[in-house]
């Protein structure tokens, strides 16, 4: 049987595309069963709907703590029978009680080469900094912003005077990257 998953995203969603096509594709092997935002307006949703995953959208401001919001996603992936949680440009600290359900089975996608340019707009960081190579990281996640052990990591030329083209070239190591990582530890 085929593993479940929960992609979690708050933005775009090419990444949560991206594993969507590679399952229907059947160049991934695991079941998107449901994907969690915690943005209720985000682009995500839409894309979910499209391709008939399920979305749930939670607004994380509406809970007294962090821990109640985390305990009704954990809620909602255990009613799914969701095995393993893939972050996917999901801009939120995860905290303990989100990995304490999860142990060793939450994993997050990063454009840079960690421990390099942690944080939101790592691409930019990396430009600004002037570095002429970055990448993208895929690890394993702990309380830390973008830190855990490292899954796979490839790199990624930046091409001088155009970022939106650098971008572009990362994000599709990014959807390249994923499917070839989870398909290594997803067992
Ligand atoms: C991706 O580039 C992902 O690596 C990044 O957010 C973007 C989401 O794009 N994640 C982080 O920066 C995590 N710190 P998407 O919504 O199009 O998949």
């Amino acid at each position: 049987m085929a593993p479940k998953i929960a992609v979690f995203a708050s933005g775009s969603g090419s990444n949560f595309q991206a594993l969507h096509n590679a399952i229907e594709a059947q160049k991934l092997n695991a079941e998107l069963v449901v994907m969690v935002t915690d943005k209720p307006e985000a682009f995500v949703v839409e894309r979910a709907n499209k391709v008939g995953v399920e979305a749930l959208a939670f607004s994380p401001k509406t809970y007294d703590t962090k821990a109640a919001y985390e305990q009704a996603v954990i809620a909602a992936l255990q009613q799914r029978g969701v095995e393993w949680i893939v972050l996917a440009g999901y801009m939120r600290l995860v905290s303990e009680v989100l990995l304490q359900a999860y142990p060793n089975r939450i994993v997050n996608i990063h454009p840079s080469l960690l421990p390099s340019f942690p944080g939101k707009d790592a691409i930019g960081q990396a430009i600004a900094h002037g570095v002429k190579v970055t990448g993208v990281t895929v690890h394993y996640v702990d309380e830390g912003m973008d830190t855990g052990p490292i899954i796979a990591q490839r790199a990624v030329n930046i091409i001088e005077g155009d970022v939106e083209a650098t971008e572009a070239a990362i994000h599709r190591v990014e959807h390249e990257l994923y499917t070839e990582a989870l398909n290594q530890i997803l067992k």
